[in-house]
C-alpha cells in the first residue's frame, strides 16, 4: 500500500507541477499554486481526479479552496488533496486553506511538494493538518517544486525576487546593431516567446535610455496574455523621461514604477497625475540591492531584466542575476552599435551552466543560470 500510494503522490504532484506552469505570473501579489483533489476506494486501486483549482487571478481564493468548492464527497471514499505548495493556515482576507480543508470534514490526505517559506506558514500548515488526524505528505518532488518557486523563496528568504536577464543579441554580441537606435534582432518566434516570459513574471525592468531611444510600452502584446502584462520598471535616476512617452499612456491601467533620485514635488507631480509611481532614493541609496529589496517588499518574486546595455553591465558586474537568457540571431552586426556588455564588465563574473538550448527558426536561445 505505501508504495501505491507513493507512486501515486508522485504522479498527481507531477500532474499539478505541470499545470502550475500554465498559471505563472497570474496570481500576484499570491504565489501561483496548483491543486488536485483525487478520490480513491479504500484499496487505492481505483483512483480519479474530481475537481482542480488554481489561485485565482487577483491572488484569492486560493488553489486548495477552489479545489473544494462545490464538492459532493460520496460516502466510502477516500479524499486526497494535491498541492504545490503548503496550504496556508492564516486567516487573511477569507478564511485559511487549512480551516477550509479541515471544515470540509471529508479530506483523509493533504500531499505537497513545497513547504511555504513564508514565515506565516512555513511547516505551520503542515502541524495544524497533523493535529486534527489528517494524513501529510510534504516535500513530493521538493527538487522540482523549488524551481518552480525560486522567486518566492528569494522573495520571503531573502528579501529579493529572482532576477532573470534577458538579452536578444546579434552573433557579435551586440543588443543594437545601431548606437542610440532601435534594431530588430531576433524573429517572430523568438518574440512570441519572449511574450510569454513577459507574462510568466511579476515586473519586467529596463533603463531610461531603452524607454528613450526605443518608445516602448513593456507590455505583452499578445491578447491571450495580454492581462498577464508585468509591472513596468525604468530607473531613471534624473526622472527627465518624457511624460508623453507611450509607456505612460495607460499607467492606471498597467502599473509602472520609476525609481529616481529627484524629490522635486513640482517633477514629480507631472509623473503622478499620469498615474505614474515615482520612488525615490538619495543618491547614496540609489543601488540595484536597495531597488531590488523595495521590489521584493512589494511582492515581486520574478523580475524580468530587458535591457539595455548599461543596465545588463549594472546586474552582471554585481552578480545580481538569478538565470540569463541570451537570443542570438544569425547575422552579424559590425561595431556601429551597442554592446550587450560594456567594456568594463568584469568577466570572471560570467561563470555561468548552461540549462538548455532552443531553437527558434533561425535564432536560438541559450538559458543560464548562475
Ligand atoms: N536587444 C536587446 O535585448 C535590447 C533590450 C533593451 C534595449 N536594447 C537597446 O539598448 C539601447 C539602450 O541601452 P543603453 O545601454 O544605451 O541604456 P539603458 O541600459 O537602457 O539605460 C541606461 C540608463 O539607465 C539609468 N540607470 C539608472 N540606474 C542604473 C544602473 N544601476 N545601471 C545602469 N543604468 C542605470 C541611467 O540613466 P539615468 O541617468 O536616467 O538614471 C543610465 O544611463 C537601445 O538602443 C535599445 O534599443 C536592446
Amino acid at each position: 500500500m505505501n508504495d501505491l500510494t507513493s507512486n501515486l503522490d508522485k504522479t498527481y504532484i507531477n500532474i499539478s507541477l505541470i499545470y502550475l506552469k500554465k498559471i505563472l505570473g497570474s496570481s500576484f501579489p499570491n504565489p501561483p499554486v496548483f491543486s488536485i483533489l483525487v478520490e480513491s476506494n479504500k484499496s487505492f486501486k481505483d483512483n480519479r481526479i474530481i475537481s482542480f483549482g488554481f489561485t485565482s487571478f487577483t491572488g484569492r481564493p486560493h488553489a486548495e479552496s477552489n479545489a473544494i468548492e462545490n464538492v459532493k464527497f460520496r460516502k466510502n471514499k477516500i479524499y486526497s488533496l494535491y498541492s504545490t505548495l503548503e496550504p496556508c493556515c492564516h486567516n487573511g482576507r477569507d478564511e485559511s486553506c487549512v480551516s477550509k480543508i479541515l471544515n470540509s470534514k471529508r479530506i483523509d490526505r493533504v500531499i505537497f511538494s513545497l513547504r511555504d517559506p513564508d514565515p506565516r506558514v512555513n511547516g505551520k500548515g503542515k502541524k495544524k493538518l497533523l493535529k486534527n488526524n489528517i494524513h501529510v505528505k510534504s516535500d513530493v518532488l521538493k527538487e522540482l517544486g523549488s524551481d518552480f518557486y525560486q522567486g518566492y523563496i528569494l522573495n520571503r528568504t531573502q528579501r529579493r525576487p529572482k532576477v532573470i536577464l534577458k538579452l536578444a543579441m546579434t552573433i557579435d554580441g551586440y543588443i543594437s546593431t545601431k548606437k542610440n537606435k532601435r534594431t530588430k534582432i531576433t524573429n517572430q518566434l523568438s518574440d512570441a516567446y519572449s511574450d510569454s516570459l513577459r507574462s510568466e513574471v511579476d515586473a519586467i525592468l529596463v533603463g531610461s535610455k531603452t524607454v528613450k531611444i526605443d518608445n516602448c510600452v513593456l507590455k505583452c502584446k499578445s491578447s491571450s496574455f495580454l492581462k498577464n502584462s508585468p509591472i513596468r520598471i525604468i530607473l531613471n535616476k534624473k526622472l527627465d523621461l518624457n511624460i508623453n512617452s507611450k509607456i505612460f499612456l495607460d499607467c492606471e491601467e498597467y502599473r509602472t514604477i520609476i525609481f529616481s533620485n529627484v524629490f522635486d514635488k513640482k517633477k514629480l507631480k507631472r509623473y503622478e497625475d499620469k498615474k505614474v509611481e515615482v520612488i525615490s532614493f538619495s543618491k547614496n541609496d540609489f543601488n540595484l540591492k536597495e531597488i531590488l529589496k523595495k521590489l521584493s517588499n512589494l511582492g515581486v518574486t520574478n523580475l524580468l531584466v530587458e535591457g539595455g546595455g548599461e543596465i545588463f553591465s549594472s546586474f552582471f558586474n554585481q552578480r545580481l542575476f538569478d538565470q540569463v537568457y541570451i537570443f542570438r540571431s544569425n547575422f552579424f552586426s559590425g561595431s556601429n552599435g551597442t554592446k550587450a556588455l560594456e567594456k568594463k564588465t568584469d568577466s570572471s563574473v560570467l561563470k555561468l551552466f548552461k540549462l538548455e538550448t532552443k531553437r527558434f527558426g533561425n535564432d536560438s536561445l541559450e538559458i543560464y543560470k548562475c
